[in-house]
């Protein structure tokens, strides 16, 4: 397991196979538009490997029943597969025990689960809670909806010109009215990793918790929480190379012991009657109603498939492609990246010229070329450089060169285009 905040150097090995990668995504075979598929919107969702749908297919077809709730036979081995996969995330997280872990919709549902139910048991009017420039409408909104609510204070941490997050600035606004610090480990736009171990070290030196999104951090740096000594961490299954519709938080248990449930509903409960219900402990307390059960089996082979190739490898792997890309773009004039920070993961995000980004990634689409365009769901950080949208390429471990040189000729052609 690769330390959370590790700066992984480029793997001038020759033992990462992306072409025998490649053949695991069927996705990536696909012709678009009469062009080879060139997937570069890794960072909105994964394609999925054989490995992850043979075995969804499979806990469909002779597995599935629903769990916690009968005796029968696929009923328990429907559960055991859903425990064992919660087993699978806790190893993979470096978490103490699988209680731990609670599988949710996605990172959304996540923060969402803790604003509720940790931001009305622990925050009250006038704490404050620090959020960086850099975070995704799912780590703003949720506290804004609780600060509506209770009258928390939010602030916000900087980054300056190029996208580095602004650590003396943070520092700057702890206090002790602090409570909560919500961050991003990777900038899904900006590419940026921030430190987040000196970022946890800072907040519990005031007794502050910190909420780890780590949507797009898991896939490129991985995480230990152990190590990271967070209190909350956040990933979703789908950028994993897993299935849509699941989720992962983390917390420390006898926080999330702590915690009053968020929904309520079968499987959360111990007792119940007309006057009172009573509520089981984390992880249960916090999966109301018939969880993602085929969805925790393909995220489990989805954790399976990354860790045999290895994390770090993947990531030395993203940062070879993100040198090369960027020299690539480089010879494309008009081109400007919004995001240049020191250390940043395999995500570019650029500008061509005064050419709308929704126009670029229209055009590309017919040379079989995928990215995502647009405000990335991150408006306050669009602001903050000034712009309305940017096209946004990110890489999986499945991306390759040829992808990116498929990228640059049709920038090329959209250059030919607007002339
Ligand atoms: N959060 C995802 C993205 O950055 C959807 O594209």
């Amino acid at each position: 397991m690769t330390a959370a905040t590790t700066v992984l150097k480029p793997d001038t090995s020759s033992s990462y196979d992306v072409a025998a990668i490649r053949a695991d995504f069927p996705a990536l075979s696909l012709e678009i538009n009469g062009y080879p598929h060139a997937f570069l919107d890794s960072g909105a969702s994964a394609q999925k490997p054989n490995q992850v749908l043979e075995r969804m297919d499979q806990a469909y077809r002779s597995e599935y029943a629903n769990v916690h709730r009968g005796a029968y036979t696929l009923s328990q081995l429907a559960t055991d597969n859903y425990e064992n996969a919660r087993s699978t995330v806790a190893k993979f997280m470096n978490a103490k025990t699988p209680d731990e872990i609670i599988f949710t919709r996605n990172v959304t549902a996540a923060i969402n689960l803790v604003a509720h139910s940790y931001g009305r048991e622990f925050l009250s009017a006038g704490d404050e809670i620090i959020i960086s420039h850099m975070e995704h409408h799912a780590n703003i909104v949720p506290w804004q909806l609780l600060r509506d609510a209770i009258g928390i204070e939010i602030k916000v941490a900087p980054v300056d010109d190029a996208g580095n997050f602004l650590m003396d600035e943070f520092e700057k606004l702890l206090n002790p009215k602090t409570k909560l610090v919500a961050i991003t480990q990777v900038s899904n736009v900006l590419g940026t990793i921030v430190p987040i171990k000196e970022v946890v070290r800072l907040a519990h030196d005031q007794d502050a918790h910190v909420l780890i999104d780590g949507a797009q951090g898991i896939v490129h740096e991985g995480v230990d929480v152990q190590d990271l000594d967070a209190d909350f961490y956040a990933f979703t299954g789908h950028k994993l190379y897993g299935p849509t519709g699941i989720g992962v938080l983390w917390g420390k248990l006898d926080l999330l012991n702590k915690m009053p449930p968020y929904q309520g509903g079968g499987d959360m409960i111990e007792n119940v009657t007309f006057e009172k219900t009573t509520y089981r402990d984390a992880p249960a307390r916090f999966e109301a109603g018939t969880p993602p059960i085929v969805e925790a089996v393909g995220l489990a082979a989805a954790i399976d498939y990354v860790s045999i190739i290895g994390l770090t490898n993947i990531a030395a792997h993203e940062q070879s492609l993100l040198a090369y890309a960027n020299d690539k773009l480089a010879t494309i004039e008009g081109l400007t990246i919004i995001g240049q920070a020191d250390n940043k993961a395999g995500i570019i995000s650029f500008m061509l010229g005064d050419i709308h980004s929704h126009d670029i990634g229209t055009i590309i689409d017919a040379r079989g070329v995928a990215v995502r365009a647009g405000h990335h769901c991150a408006q306050p950080l669009m602001d903050r450089y000034g712009v309305a949208a940017t096209a946004r390429a990110s890489f999986g471990l499945y991306s390759n060169k040829s992808d990116i040189d498929q990228l640059v000729d049709a920038l090329n052609y959209v250059k030919e285009i607007f002339g």
